[in-house]
């Protein structure tokens, strides 16, 4: 199935406010990977990512395949990642589910303007350069760009 296209960038729900955006970034990420999950749309992914949820593949590039060394010794990663359908410019939002206009930083939406998001999942496996978890909340193809132990099982 097609990816949905980023949202419009004139769309505005009430009391919405969006902010012109730099006109350049100030430093550049690489993506180290892919995620694989089963949903396409917004409305099918869930909110957050839950235990019971179903098993997502990380498949990280083999350039970076050295780094995941070790990392099979931790039952549950932090994985980030970037909401590259979202868009970055709204400093209020009022999401649908609760009518509430809010400031972008007190919300965990991925509309902000680094679309950074990060859920600590359960490691079931890994084989090579692909990584089994279960607890994400992303769309299918969403760029990996980290993964750390969490912090209750890191030694450093
Ligand atoms: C509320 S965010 C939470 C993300 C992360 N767990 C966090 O707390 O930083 C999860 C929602 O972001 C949306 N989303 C998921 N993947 C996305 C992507 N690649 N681009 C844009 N929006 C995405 C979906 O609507 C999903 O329900």
């Amino acid at each position: 199935m097609k990816d949905e296209p980023p949202e419009a960038e004139t769309d505005l729900r009430p009391r919405e406010v969006a902010v012109a955006l730099p006109p350049q970034t100030d430093a550049g990420v690489y993506f180290i990977g892919t995620i694989h999950t089963p949903w396409h749309t917004r409305g099918e992914c869930p909110k957050r990512g839950s235990p019971d949820g179903p098993i997502c593949s990380i498949v990280v590039a083999e350039r970076w395949q050295v780094a995941l060394t070790d990392l099979a010794d931790h039952r549950r990663i932090q994985v980030l990642y970037w909401m590259h359908r979202a868009r970055r410019d709204l400093v209020l939002q009022t999401p649908f589910r609760t009518g509430k206009t809010t400031g972008s930083f007190a919300l965990r939406s991925p509309v902000r303007p680094n679309p950074i998001a990060s859920s600590v999942v359960d490691l079931v496996a890994i084989e090579g350069t692909t990584l089994q978890v279960r607890g994400l909340d992303c769309l299918d193809g969403t760029p990996l760009i980290d993964l750390k132990p969490d912090r209750a099982t890191a030694s450093s």
